[in-house]
């Protein structure tokens, strides 16, 4: 499986603090199945001042001790880039990591705040298309305002956006109202990857097996195992999982 969706980078997010977590992370995913991470710090400019650089030295940090602990799995890095005034110039100026690509476009996991989808995310996500950039919507499921209304999903579905389902959610780990959005999305087949979102050990640890049963048993297998097998496979074969730089 290749989770798309982590905070598994030490000390640059609310995710690992630092470098022992990061691995007792590492080996959490081992055990579940999960052969590749792309690690998503946040970006959210004034609370995670994340960019190339700093995502960078993380990575590379985390690479070198996965290497001396010779643990079975690789690491590739991204961002989780929350939607914000500052968007846009930060793509201009070419700043922001892309999660891989799918069908000839670049992919940008984007964030909404958990309250609400700001105005104007249409328009942002037309204008990023027209860059060549297309939005993977982190965790709709999460949003509240989603919550009360999933029809508000179709603009971003029109425009072509890709969706992932975090997996906690769908095993209610977040709540009765993430979870029961979820499994309408999810019968919906609304989701193209599921991923952990894992940030920590204890509270949100990387899983991603029970989950697929979930989805199996709304949906079927094959739709289930598309979700962290086949799209996550696609859409990261332009990463680089041994050696790159986000
Ligand atoms: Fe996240």
């Amino acid at each position: 499986m290749i989770d798309v969706h982590c905070h598994i980078l030490p000390g640059i997010d609310d995710g690992a603090a630092n470098l022992a977590e990061s691995m007792a992370l590492l080996r959490l995913a081992v055990a579940d199945g999960i052969k590749r991470m792309v690690a998503t710090p946040h970006i959210n400019p004034g609370y995670f001042d994340n960019n190339r650089q700093t995502i960078n030295q993380a990575l590379a940090h985390l690479r070198a001790q996965i290497s001396s602990e010779q643990l079975d799995i690789e690491v590739a890095a991204a961002a989780e880039v929350r939607v914000t005034a500052d968007l846009m110039l930060a793509v201009e100026r070419q700043q922001l990591p892309f999660l891989g690509s799918w069908q000839g476009q670049q992919v940008l996991l984007l964030e909404f705040p958990p309250s609400h989808i700001p105005p104007g995310s249409d328009k942002l996500i037309k204008w990023l298309s027209q860059k060549g950039i297309v939005a993977m919507i982190a965790h709709p499921e999460r949003n509240r305002e989603v919550q009360s209304n999933l029809a508000l999903l179709e603009p971003f579905r029109r425009l072509g956006c890709l969706f992932q389902l975090t997996a906690s959610s769908l095993l209610g780990d977040l709540g009765e109202r993430h979870q029961t959005t979820a499994k309408q999305l999810v019968q919906n087949r609304v989701y193209h990857v599921m991923a952990s979102d894992c940030h920590n050990v204890n509270r949100r640890p990387p899983r991603l097996t029970a989950s697929i049963e979930q989805v199996a048993a709304l949906t079927d297998l094959d739709y289930a195992q598309s979700l962290v097998f086949h799209n996550p496979q696609i859409i990261t074969t332009t990463l680089d999982f041994q050696n790159g730089q986000a």
